[in-house]
């Protein structure tokens, strides 16, 4: 059974691992379906879904909505995480000229509107800005949060793939601690754990969320020489720590890290996602941990 954790020093608490819906369109599954993989998930204690506004071209949150929708009682089992800001061109907005990001008051005002009417819900319970944006106006972005939050429209607040000085600058201006980061963290991209990214999470008591894990798939079928290597080197810790596959080793490697990611599952299929939550057992040396490091990197430490 995956655990709740706290993510940042005030809360909340979300499930240890996370599921992802980003690819939920082409998983395609009927709304039964949808509430019957959502069910499995809340059986093994994975309460928290993440979703963004745009996921499948605007239509995912919709299609997990529809499956809320045929229970409505699962809506207070379960941590909503959806992000804004980015606006995407295409046949919804035809008047868009180019794809960009958006942190204005009334974008994101509108864009929680959209989420809570799609996802058919009356709260979000954690808004993440999802890329930055060289507009952000920090205070105009702080006045919104707390106007969201006095309507309870949103209870939490956090970023993605924000740098540590934009982090801290949005985080100077807001009432209450952002809560996460959620970053890109792989063995074939891991760069949050080298430019201060993960220090500054791990300096506040925030644990990031880590998202493709897998590297989307990559680990498993990419053909570089770095995906070859690592691919190697997984399977050969695997046989030494007794894991079923080298996905599991992979999120112990990203569990392993001192900021305590919380790893999100890309995955539409169930057998992969209970592989998830048994990887929960398997604990990495710091040497098995580096020799997936150096494979990665293609040269030792020093
Ligand atoms: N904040 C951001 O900017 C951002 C960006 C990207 C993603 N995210 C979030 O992170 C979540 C996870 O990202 P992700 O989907 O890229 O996660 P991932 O776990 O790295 O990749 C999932 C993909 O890998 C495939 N896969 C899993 N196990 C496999 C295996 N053994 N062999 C071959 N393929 C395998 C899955 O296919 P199957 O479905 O067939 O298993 C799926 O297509 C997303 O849903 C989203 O919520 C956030």
């Amino acid at each position: 059974m995956v655990s709740k954790v706290v993510v940042g020093p005030q809360g909340p608490e979300l499930s240890e691992l996370v599921q992802g819906y980003w690819r939920l369109a082409e998983w395609g599954m009927t709304p039964q379906q949808r509430l019957t993989f959502l069910k499995q998930h809340i059986d093994l204690g994975i309460t928290t879904v993440d979703h963004a506004d745009i996921y499948g071209g605007y239509e995912c949150e919709q299609l997990f909505g529809e499956a809320i929708k045929l229970d409505p009682s699962v809506r207070e089992q379960i941590q909503i995480v959806t992000k804004c800001d980015i606006q995407l061109c295409g046949a919804k907005y035809p008047q868009r000229k180019v794809n960009h990001y958006d942190t204005s008051s009334a974008h994101i005002h509108e864009s929680v509107n959209n989420s809570l009417s799609r996802l058919n819900v009356d709260h979000i319970d954690l808004l993440l800005i999802h890329r930055p944006d060289v507009l952000m106006d920090a205070d105009e972005v702080a006045e919104v949060f707390s106007e969201l939050h006095k309507v309870g429209k949103v209870k939490y607040f956090g970023v993605s793939n924000f740098t540590p000085s934009q982090f801290d600058l949005l985080e100077s201006r807001t009432h209450k601690p952002l809560v996460t980061n959620q970053v890109e963290i792989n063995p074939l991209n891991f760069d949050v754990a080298h430019d201060g990214t993960l220090d500054q999470l791990q300096m506040k008591r925030v644990r990031p969320m880590a998202w493709s894990c897998l590297a989307g798939g990559e680990l498993f079928t990419g053909q570089s020489e770095q995906a070859k290597r690592v691919r190697a080197e997984l399977e050969a810790i695997r046989v030494e720590v007794g894991a079923q596959s080298i996905e599991q080793v992979i999120y112990a490697w990203v569990r392993r890290l001192p900021s305590k990611p919380l790893a999100i599952i890309g995955s539409g299929k169930i057998e992969r996602v209970e592989s998830a939550v048994n990887s929960l057992s398997i604990e990495l040396t710091r040497e098995q941990w580096y020799r997936i490091w150096v494979a990665s990197k293609g040269h030792g430490v020093a």
